[in-house]
C-alpha cells in the first residue's frame, strides 16, 4: 500500500528536489529553504513551528495518544562550486547541495504527506523535523536543548549514498559514523634571522615534530583492531626564506567511533603536542573542539526499518563497516535510542557513481519515493510496536 503511495509522489518528490537543488543555502543561514519547506507543509495542511531560526517541526498526530517518533532531514547546503552539468544546478554561485541534504528534504515532505494522509489510521505522533546547521557546528545539539526530543522515544534518519544502487538502502548495527573532532594548536617560539637560528625559537621545526609524532597517535596508542584517524590537515608559519617566524599554526581532524578512543585521542594528541613544545622550548596552546559524538545505531530500531524496507520490496544491504565521516544526527541517537541508514541514489549505468562532497554529486531521483517510503513505514511500524 504505502510503496503505490509513494510511487506517485516521486514526479512530486522530483519538483521539490530540483528546486531545492537550485537554491543552496549554507549552515544556518537557510532561510529561502525554510521558507519553502513551511509553504509545503502549510499545502499539505501540516502545522509546524520554527526554531534556531531555520529549523522546521510538526507534529502529525494520529488518532490517540501514544508514542512519539521523531523522523529528521538536515537542509544545508556546502561551499562548493556545482560541477554536476544538471540543468537543474545551483543558482548560489559557490553553494551547492553537494550531500543530499535537498534530497533529505525531499523525502521527509514525501513521508510527511503520506503520513499526514492516513493520520486517522495509526496511534501516536509523529515529529518531523528539518534540522539546519549540520555541515556547521551542528544544529541537532541546540534543537535538543530547545526541547526537540521532549515526549520522543525513538529516532530515524536516512542520508543519501551515490555509490549504492537506488533500489537498495545500506543499514548497519552499532557504529556507523564517526565522531569528526577537530584540533587547533597554537605554537609560540622567538623568531628572528634564518641566519641565527641559535638565537631564536624554531616554530616550524617544533611543528613538524609535533606531525611527525602525531603518526604515532593512532599506530601506538590505539587498539590496532578499533579505528581512528588522526589527520593534520594545515600548517600556517612563515613568510620570508630568511626569517624564523614567531609562531606556527596547526589544524587537524581526529576521528573515531567510540567515546573511548574518542577521549585517548584527545589526550594523546595534547600530551605530545605540549611535551614536543615545551622540550622545545616554545609555548604551545592546544584547542580540541568536539563536534559531535560517534553515531550508534540501535539494534532494535534498526531492526524496524530493516523489516519496513523488506515490507516495501527495498533491497536492504548490511554495512560491513562505518564510516569515519560524521552526522550530529548522533545527538539524537545519543538521547534516544535511533537509526540512521543511507539511501542508495547512484545508477552505474547512467555515470551516477560521483561521492557526497563531489562538485559532480548528483542523484538517481528515484529513489526519493524509496526515501519517503522507508521513514514512513519505519515511523509507523515503530509506533505499532
Ligand atoms: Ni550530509
Amino acid at each position: 500500500m504505502f510503496e503505490n503511495l509513494s510511487e506517485k509522489l516521486q514526479p512530486e518528490l522530483s519538483e521539490i528536489y530540483r528546486y531545492l537543488h537550485t537554491i543552496p543555502e549554507l549552515s544556518f543561514c537557510e532561510y529561502k529553504t525554510s521558507e519553502y519547506i513551511g509553504n509545503k507543509l502549510t499545502e499539505y495542511g501540516i502545522e509546524f513551528n520554527v526554531l534556531l531560526g531555520t529549523g522546521i517541526y510538526a507534529d502529525i498526530k494520529g488518532n490517540n495518544s501514544g508514542k512519539t517518533v521523531l523522523l529528521r532531514a538536515d537542509i544545508d547546503a556546502l561551499p562548493i562550486d556545482e560541477k554536476s552539468g544538471v540543468d537543474f544546478k545551483s543558482k548560489h554561485k559557490g553553494c551547492m547541495h553537494a550531500c543530499g541534504h535537498d534530497a533529505h528534504t525531499s523525502c521527509l515532505l514525501g513521508a510527511a504527506k503520506l503520513l499526514n494522509a492516513i493520520r486517522d489510521r495509526f496511534n501516536g505522533t509523529v515529529r518531523i523535523v528539518f534540522q539546519p546547521g549540520e555541515e556547521g557546528d551542528g544544529g541537532a545539539l541546540p534543537m535538543i536543548n530547545n526541547g526537540i526530543l521532549n515526549g520522543v522515544s525513538a529516532a530515524f534518519a536516512l542520508h543519501v549514498e551515490p555509490l549504492e544502487e537506488a533500489g537498495n538502502i545500506q543499514v548497519k548495527y552499532g557504529s556507523i559514523m564517526a565522531s569528526p573532532d577537530e584540533f587547533e594548536i597554537t605554537i609560540t617560539g622567538k623568531g628572528g634571522h634564518g641566519a641565527y637560528p641559535h638565537t631564536c625559537i624554531d616554530p616550524i621545526l617544533t611543528a613538524a615534530m609535533i606531525v611527525n609524532a602525531y603518526q604515532t597517535v593512532v599506530s601506538r596508542n590505539i587498539d590496532p583492531m578499533v579505528p581512528a584517524a588522526v589527520s593534520v590537515c594545515s600548517i600556517k608559519a612563515g613568510n620570508c626564506p630568511n626569517v624564523i617566524p614567531d609562531s606556527a599554526y596547526i589544524t587537524g581532524t581526529a576521528r573515531s567511533l567510540d567515546n573511548e578512543t574518542r577521549e585517548k585521542l584527545e589526550y594523546t594528541l595534547e600530551k605530545i603536542a605540549k611535551n614536543t613544545s615545551e622540550s622545545m622550548g616554545a609555548d604551545c596552546e592546544f584547542n580540541f573542539k568536539k563536534l559531535f559524538p560517534p553515531l550508534i545505531n540501535d539494534k532494535k530500531i534498526t531492526d524496524i526499518t530493516v523489516n519496513a524496507a523488506r515490507k516495501l520490496g527495498i533491497g536492504v544491504v548490511w554495512l560491513e563497516r562505518a564510516s569515519m565521516a560524521g552526522d550530529d544526527f548522533a545527538y539524537f541517537s545519543q538521547n534516544v535510542p535511533g537509526t540512521y541508514f543511507k539511501l542508495g541514489v547512484g545508477n552505474k549505468k547512467r555515470g551516477i557513481i560521483h561521492p557526497i562532497h563531489s562538485p559532480e554529486f548528483r542523484i538517481e531521483e528515484s529513489a526519493l519515493h524509496i526515501g519517503s517510503a522507508v521513514l514512513a513505514k519505519s515511523a509507523l511500524d515503530y509506533l505499532a510496536l
